[in-house]
């Protein structure tokens, strides 16, 4: 049940502190309630470039908010609780980076925006998981292209582009526990359903699949598309925001185990008192903050 005591002080209080309250899909549903705008990456990164609020407040995990800081600068970005962290962003450091550039001086670097301002800061261009092919055909004249940190995102961008990447070994916890037995356990209990999956799961889930997209993407794809029923193959709670869009729709996610207990941290108390407190500050040095900015603005001319 929304409590709506709590509701109402988020709300004086963000009037108050001049505040924005953005929120990725994978959100609780009560802090997507709350929020002024909810979106995948790419929605967020260029949401974050329009704000003219003193604060943002990101509900999401931290390579979010980092990236809503590095794009305003002389704005304060809290993040609800700093503990909310992306095990996929931590799978390579910005010295990892460098040594596999050392290893390819000629190639150009790709980074999933789940990734370190250091790591972006090492990048020539960022992508999300709605451009990736996109921004790797942008690099078309490259000799080599390093892809970071995803080896699935890297995989279903080789085979949409036809190009070849160098991939690192990094992955999703949350995407990578999906069978694909349970894809065919929830076809076989929904039959028609249609399955969608997010491309950071592996390639026997993606094949199993009726469509690969990102969390905004598939907002689209319900809604536009004429069937009544979805097998969801991503994190749950990105249901609350499926049925937002299509109230009329049914939804059926993959596993129940398909959580990301990262996404989860974010709570509408920590949200109260992140505006109460103003905590927890991000903040992104400089000249890192300059190096990994050019690296997202390369990706958003690309594909505005
Ligand atoms: P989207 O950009 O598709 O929302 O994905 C972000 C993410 O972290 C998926 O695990
Ligand atoms: Fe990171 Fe996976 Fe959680 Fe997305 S779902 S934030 S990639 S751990």
């Amino acid at each position: 049940m929304v409590n709506t005591e709590l509701v109402e002080r988020i709300q004086a209080l963000k009037a108050q502190r001049n505040a924005v309250i953005l929120a990725h899909n994978y959100q609780l549903g009560e802090v997507q309630e709350i929020a002024d705008f909810t979106g995948d990456s790419l929605e967020l990164s260029r949401k974050a470039t329009e704000i003219d609020a003193e604060v943002i407040v990101f509900c999401g995990v931290h390579f979010m908010a980092e990236t809503a800081a590095i794009l305003n600068p002389t704005r304060t970005v809290l993040i609800p609780d700093p503990t909310a962290g992306c095990p996929m962003a931590d799978m390579i450091t910005g010295e990892q980076l460098r040594e596999l550039k050392s290893r390819h001086p000629e190639a150009k670097v790709i980074c999933y925006v789940n990734s370190t301002a250091e790591v972006k800061a090492e990048s020539d261009c960022c992508c999300t998981s709605a451009n990736a092919p996109a921004i790797v055909r942008a690099y078309a004249d490259a000799k080599e292209i390093i892809f970071v940190p995803d080896k699935y995102l890297g995989q279903f961008t080789m085979e949409q582009t036809g190009r070849d990447l160098i991939l690192w070994e990094g992955f999703c916890p949350t995407h990578a526990r999906i069978l694909d037995t349970e894809i065919a356990t929830a076809r076989q209990q929904h039959p028609g359903a249609l399955v969608m999956s997010h491309p950071e799961c592996p390639k026997p889930i993606r094949d199993a699949s009726d469509a690969v997209l990102s969390t905004g993407q598939m907002c689209r794809y319900v809604r536009e598309n004429p069937a009544r029923e979805f097998i969801v193959a991503t994190e749950i709670d990105m249901i609350h925001r499926l049925q937002k869009e299509a109230p009329d729709k049914l939804f059926h996610p993959v596993s129940e185990r398909c959580v990301c207990p990262n996404m989860r941290k974010n709570r509408l108390e920590k949200v109260l008192w992140s505006l109460q407190d103003m905590q927890h500050k991000v903040e992104v040095p400089e000249p890192m903050r300059t190096r990994a900015a050019a690296a997202i603005q390369n990706m958003l001319a690309v594909v505005a």
